[in-house]
């Protein structure tokens, strides 16, 4: 391995869009500046997700440095926003000259600039490669299912990844299991998650609701399958409302969840003391709010992930996951979006017998090191047979 990167390879450009991506990303560019030798990047945003309180914050909290280019695409229909991408992401490809393209996670913009890198002959490496819900239903299994099919290597998380991709007819060759960055996030960042009630009060929550011995739980729900539909929404706020007469619930509210609460007129179902609502919060303060709690319930993949590193109980209100990991040896329980299972599975885990599991292999911290060792030699082995 050379001391210095060679001059006429290009920097990778890494992309980030939304939320859930910038957990993954901040360890890959810190991995990525400390290997020797150094690996350049460029840090693109699309601007998928852009306000305060889903992308400034996380930003602030994850130490990500502010990116190199943003594209600036914002919201829209999934055509609208993957085409928007896909126009605006062209352009910095032939002006960059990059040595790859590396996208994470399965939101539109991972599809979207995987696309057009491909098309355009230059590699793209996919980070969280391989999970499969067999949904296609969630417009997150296609942009997996495509962004796998095209991209050059693919980093896994879990071993049945590779198992799914190898079904799919993709070359084990292209198939690497380095472990989960997102808990590389997580372990790195512990030490400075934020006091729970510190939090609810920032939120404008009465902090001494969740003081008391019996603790709190936490939701998140966003999935438009969950959220989009008048009916189901009613009927999950309804059996929440139930259980935080029992156990004070803590939400941190996705702006889709809070538009269509407002727009179905289900207010009164989420008005009471006990359930506290918060807008969607910084990283750190959801670290702290998991970390304390008795319970997760939510819809979200990363949360599964997180919960079952820290050890904690987790409800997931999806009829699937793709995270399979996270039921067979972590600390989630699938409960769809059937109230009596919610309500049954709620109660047995305020019992004491909710899932404790056990951290799942290479879960530990490194697995962005492991890529950056990985993709260097990988790149440097291509350049070195181009030349
Ligand atoms: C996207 C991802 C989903 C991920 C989620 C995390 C896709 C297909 N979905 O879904 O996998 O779990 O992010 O949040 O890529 N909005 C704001 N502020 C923002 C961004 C969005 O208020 O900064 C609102 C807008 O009303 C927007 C809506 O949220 O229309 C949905 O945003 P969008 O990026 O389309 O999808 P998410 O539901 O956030």
């Amino acid at each position: 391995m050379p001391e210095t990167w060679p001059a006429d390879l290009g920097p990778v450009i890494c992309v980030v869009g939304a939320r859930p991506n910038f957990m993954k990303m901040a360890p890959i560019l810190r991995a990525f500046a400390a290997h020797v030798p150094a690996i350049p990047t460029l840090l693109l945003h699309t601007g998928q997700h852009y306000d305060r309180d889903m992308n400034d914050r996380l930003f602030e909290d994850l130490r990500l440095p502010q990116p190199d280019i943003n594209l600036g695409i914002g919201s829209g229909s999934h055509a609208v926003q993957t085409a928007e991408v896909m126009k605006h992401f062209e352009p910095v490809l032939e002006e960059h000259k990059p040595s790859c393209v590396l996208v994470v996670g399965d939101v539109n913009s991972t599809l979207a600039c995987t696309l057009v890198a491909v098309k355009k002959g230059i590699p793209v490496v996919h980070v969280e490669a391989g999970l499969r819900s067999y949904d296609r239903a969630m417009p997150e299994e296609i942009n997996r299912v495509l962004t796998d099919q095209i991209a050059d290597l693919l980093y896994t998380t879990e071993r049945s990844a590779a198992d799914n991709l190898a079904r799919e007819g993709i070359a084990a060759e292209r198939v690497r299991f380095v472990g989960n960055v997102m808990i590389d996030s997580l372990l790195s960042n512990r030490q400075f998650a934020r006091a729970p009630a510190a939090t609810v009060a920032a939120g404008g929550g009465d902090p001494t609701l969740i003081a008391g011995p019996q603790g709190y739980g936490i939701v998140t729900m966003h999935r438009p399958s969950n959220v989009d539909d008048p009916g189901v929404l009613a009927s999950l706020l309804g059996v929440l409302r139930e259980i935080s007469e029992a156990l004070p619930l803590v939400f941190a509210l996705h702006p889709r969840t809070r538009n269509n609460i407002e727009r179905f007129g289900l207010q009164h179902l989420i008005d009471s003391p006990s359930m506290i609502m918060l807008p969607p919060q910084g990283y750190l303060e959801m670290l702290g709010l998991m970390a304390g709690a008795r319970i997760v319930l939510t819809d979200s993949g990363g949360l599964q992930e997180e919960t079952t590193a820290l050890g904690v109980p987790c409800l997931t209100m999806r009829e699937n996951t793709e995270r399979p990991i996270t039921v067979d040896q972590g600390t989630n329980t699938m409960v769809g979006r059937d109230v009596a299972a919610i309500r049954r599975q709620t109660a047995e885990t305020l019992a004491g017998h909710g899932k404790s599991g056990r951290v799942p292999e290479l879960w530990d911290g490194h697995a962005a090191e492991r890529i950056a060792a990985d993709l260097a030699s990988w790149l440097l082995a291509r350049h070195v047979i181009a030349n």
